[in-house]
Protein backbone atom coordinates (compact mmCIF):
# COMPACT_ATOMS: atom_id res chain seq x y z
CA UNK A 1 0.00 0.00 0.00
CA UNK A 2 1.28 3.44 -0.89
CA UNK A 3 0.19 6.68 -0.09
CA UNK A 4 1.15 10.03 -1.85
CA UNK A 5 0.11 13.49 -1.31
CA UNK A 6 -1.74 14.94 -4.76
CA UNK A 7 -3.17 18.47 -4.83
CA UNK A 8 -3.09 18.85 -0.84
CA UNK A 9 -5.14 15.30 -0.41
CA UNK A 10 -3.72 12.04 1.00
CA UNK A 11 -4.50 9.35 -1.49
CA UNK A 12 -4.19 5.82 -0.38
CA UNK A 13 -3.17 3.25 -3.73
CA UNK A 14 -3.20 -0.76 -2.53
CA UNK A 15 -3.44 -2.33 -5.99
CA UNK A 16 -0.17 -2.93 -8.47
CA UNK A 17 -1.95 -4.35 -11.36
CA UNK A 18 -1.45 -0.29 -12.92
CA UNK A 19 0.93 2.71 -12.71
CA UNK A 20 -0.18 4.72 -9.77
CA UNK A 21 -1.25 7.51 -12.62
CA UNK A 22 -3.53 4.61 -14.41
CA UNK A 23 -4.71 3.97 -11.12
CA UNK A 24 -5.95 7.31 -10.70
CA UNK A 25 -7.46 7.81 -13.63
CA UNK A 26 -9.42 4.82 -13.18
CA UNK A 27 -10.49 5.94 -9.57
CA UNK A 28 -11.40 9.58 -11.77
CA UNK A 29 -8.71 11.62 -9.90
CA UNK A 30 -7.19 14.11 -11.44
CA UNK A 31 -3.38 14.01 -12.01
CA UNK A 32 -0.96 16.28 -13.84
CA UNK A 33 0.72 14.68 -16.59
CA UNK A 34 2.33 14.82 -19.92
CA UNK A 35 5.06 12.19 -21.26
CA UNK A 36 3.62 9.71 -19.50
CA UNK A 37 7.37 8.15 -19.69
CA UNK A 38 9.38 9.25 -16.74
CA UNK A 39 11.20 11.88 -18.34
CA UNK A 40 9.29 15.47 -17.81
CA UNK A 41 8.71 15.44 -14.25
CA UNK A 42 5.40 16.86 -14.70
CA UNK A 43 3.47 13.75 -12.41
CA UNK A 44 5.88 14.10 -9.49
CA UNK A 45 4.34 13.83 -6.16
CA UNK A 46 5.18 13.47 -2.78
CA UNK A 47 5.32 9.72 -1.44
CA UNK A 48 4.14 9.52 1.68
CA UNK A 49 4.61 5.95 2.88
CA UNK A 50 4.79 2.31 1.17
CA UNK A 51 7.13 1.18 -1.17
CA UNK A 52 7.21 1.81 -5.49
CA UNK A 53 8.58 -0.03 -8.09
CA UNK A 54 9.53 1.91 -11.36
CA UNK A 55 8.53 -0.42 -14.57
CA UNK A 56 11.18 1.78 -16.34
CA UNK A 57 14.22 3.93 -15.56
CA UNK A 58 12.86 7.23 -14.38
CA UNK A 59 14.84 10.14 -15.82
CA UNK A 60 13.19 13.20 -14.45
CA UNK A 61 14.70 14.59 -11.46
CA UNK A 62 13.03 13.96 -8.17
CA UNK A 63 13.82 14.54 -4.91
CA UNK A 64 13.99 11.70 -2.59
CA UNK A 65 10.53 11.59 -1.42
CA UNK A 66 8.82 12.04 -4.69
CA UNK A 67 7.78 9.65 -6.90
CA UNK A 68 7.51 9.63 -10.91
CA UNK A 69 3.78 8.12 -11.03
CA UNK A 70 2.98 7.68 -14.61
CA UNK A 71 5.83 4.71 -14.32
CA UNK A 72 5.18 4.00 -10.81
CA UNK A 73 3.48 0.76 -9.01
CA UNK A 74 2.89 0.09 -5.56
CA UNK A 75 5.26 -2.80 -4.32
CA UNK A 76 3.92 -5.90 -2.81
S1 LIG B 1 4.28 12.39 -16.93
FE1 LIG B 1 6.31 12.87 -17.50
S2 LIG B 1 7.49 11.93 -15.93
FE2 LIG B 1 5.48 11.32 -15.51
Amino acid sequence: MVRIKLNDQIITIDNNKFTILEYLEQQGIAANFQCRNGVCGTCRCQLISGDIQYIKEPLAFIKEDEVLICIARTQL
